[in-house]
């Protein structure tokens, strides 16, 4: 079995259920990763200006651990202060990288401005193509199809015990067993 810690930034909890499901799944080290300021509007300002902010220090050491699996959400089209400055620190350290989202916006509409194909081509170009993962399970997932168009409704889910029903853990529980289990 390969050692793996999964590492998370969650603001409203839903990467954290994501990534407690998947440290329970694989029986493994779990860390939330902190950011030095944890205020949304400037983490998503100093992205934008391309600046860091910065996390504390992770308590784990990565390069001991043949994966990390990091989790966390998508804010306006982008790869976010807290996940783009762990990687940018450690990539060195990391053997080889899953990142898993919960975010907003659909399969549908992952190519759109706002969708996570961007940013899992952001990623691959800081941390390299090779021995990477990236893999969506959005909320749309859990949202009946007559409410689909409902954005209010799709930013005020969070993924609980409740939810994470049918599709979403189809998906989830295939995605472990193909690419984590084997
Ligand atoms: C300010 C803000 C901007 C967001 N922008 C996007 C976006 O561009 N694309 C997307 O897929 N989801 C977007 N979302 C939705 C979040 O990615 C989604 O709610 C995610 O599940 C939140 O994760 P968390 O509960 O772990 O913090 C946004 C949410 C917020 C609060």
């Amino acid at each position: 079995m390969e050692r793996t810690i999964v590492v998370y930034y969650s603001r409203t909890g839903s990467n954290k259920y994501l990534a407690e499901k998947i440290s329970q799944s694989l029986t493994c080290d779990i860390e939330p990763i902190r950011p030095r300021v944890n205020i949304v509007i400037l983490m998503m300002l100093f992205r934008k200006l391309g600046l860091p902010i910065g996390n504390r220090r992770i308590k784990h050491k990565l390069i001991d651990y043949d994966r990390v699996i990091l989790c966390g959400p998508i804010w306006m089209g982008q790869f976010i202060c807290p996940l783009h400055d762990f990687i940018n620190r450690y990539k060195n350290q990391i053997n080889k990288l899953y990142f898993i989202t919960c975010c907003g916006t659909s399969y549908r509409e992952k190519d759109d401005k706002f969708g996570h194909e961007h940013v899992f081509t952001e990623i691959t170009k800081i941390y390299g193509e090779d021995n990477i993962h990236c893999e969506a399970l959005p909320i749309p997932l859990v949202i009946p199809e007559d409410k689909l168009k409902d954005s209010d409704l799709i930013m005020k889910t969070r993924l609980t015990d409740g939810n994470f029903t049918g599709e979403i853990q189809e998906r989830f529980e295939n995605f472990v067993k193909s690419e984590l289990l084997n």
